[in-house]
């Protein structure tokens, strides 16, 4: 998340991330469930225009909508950044306006947690313009409210997170993975997929943990887990088909990331990444990417503003 300020203007650029480890703990009284998930952040990102205006509107305009993305992205009050603003200003008593930009690159319903990064980051940004002394505290309780993975993008770029993904507890990760991301012609909708899950047998997450704050990647790949996998193949047959063409990919290891369907691919290092990328592209699984884990230097660089 970096937050750059010209005048009256601040740019955002939005990372993604990736579940390196989802377990499903069970379903909650509130129809939510319990998760342990390790998140890393990715530089694959959004960017985001925010300017203060006159009034107190808050307006999205959203650059190249629907192109890139497989469905068109919500509108006005239906999209995630026009709620989260709105909810910090009703919080806390803000009668000011704000123009937000948008430029996606991150899928939708893809499992890279693009909406909830555009909500944590119009959070940070409105703290600098609206001008208040919120501390990432206060920002995430805020967070909260609006999406289960919005407060991670507040304390990235490792964590693993609790409750309903909204407890949030910094990693730090030694290891720079190079990946290709695979994102299908087709999406889910997170919803539907815990819907549908059957939390199994708790799965440990110290090993990995551990292998990502020794900088073990052998050992990471051994412990990879996402207990959404199977109930998302199960709805989407893409899931199925991209676990083949993976396995045949040369990758070092791979896994779906969140609710799917996009997942991404392990590579030893960036050369390695196009060859995977240039095998699986000829094998047209749908849009193939590359990125990379951010490291913790630049995270919340130009945070407080
Ligand atoms: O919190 P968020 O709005 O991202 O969640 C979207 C939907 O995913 C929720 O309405 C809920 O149905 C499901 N969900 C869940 N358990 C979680 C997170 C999300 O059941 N921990």
């Amino acid at each position: 998340m970096i937050i750059r300020s010209d005048g009256d203007r601040l740019t955002i650029q939005s990372p993604a991330k990736i579940n390196l480890f989802l377990d499903v703990l069970g379903r909650r009284e509130d129809g939510f469930h319990d998760l342990e998930t390790v998140i890393c952040a990715i530089d694959l990102q959004d960017t985001l225009e925010m300017r203060v205006v006159a009034g107190n509107e808050i307006t999205l305009h959203l650059h190249g909508n629907g192109t890139g993305q497989r469905e068109p992205l919500p509108e006005g009050e239906d999209n995630i950044i026009v709620k989260a603003l709105r909810l910090l200003a009703q919080s806390s008593g803000v009668d000011q306006g704000m123009e937000v930009t948008l430029t996606k690159r991150i899928p939708s319903a893809a499992g890279l947690g693009g909406a909830s990064s555009n909500a944590a980051a119009v959070l940070l940004g409105a703290a600098r313009l609206w001008q208040r002394d919120w501390s990432l505290e206060q920002l995430a309780g805020v967070a909260a409210e609006v999406g289960s993975d919005v407060p991670f993008f507040l304390h990235g770029p490792a964590a693993i997170c609790r409750g309903r993904g909204e407890i949030v507890q910094p990693l730090q990760n030694r290891l720079r993975l190079h990946l290709v991301l695979v994102h299908p012609p087709a999406g889910l909708s997170t919803a539907r997929v815990f819907a549908h899950c059957q939390p199994g047998r708790p799965v440990s997450s110290a090993a990995l943990i551990e292998a990502l704050e020794t900088g073990n990647r052998r050992a990471l790949l051994d412990e990879l887990h996402n207990s959404l996998q199977r109930t998302a193949a199960g709805l989407e047959p893409w899931v199925g088909r991209l676990e083949e063409l993976l396995s045949g990919s040369g990758c070092l290891g791979f896994q779906m990331s969140g609710s799917g369907t996009s997942f991404f691919a392990i590579c030893a290092h960036r050369q390695h990444a196009r060859q995977v990328a240039a095998r699986l592209r000829s094998q047209q699984p749908g849009q193939v990417d590359y990125a990379s884990t951010l490291d913790g230097k630049k995270w919340l660089s130009g945070w407080p503003c």
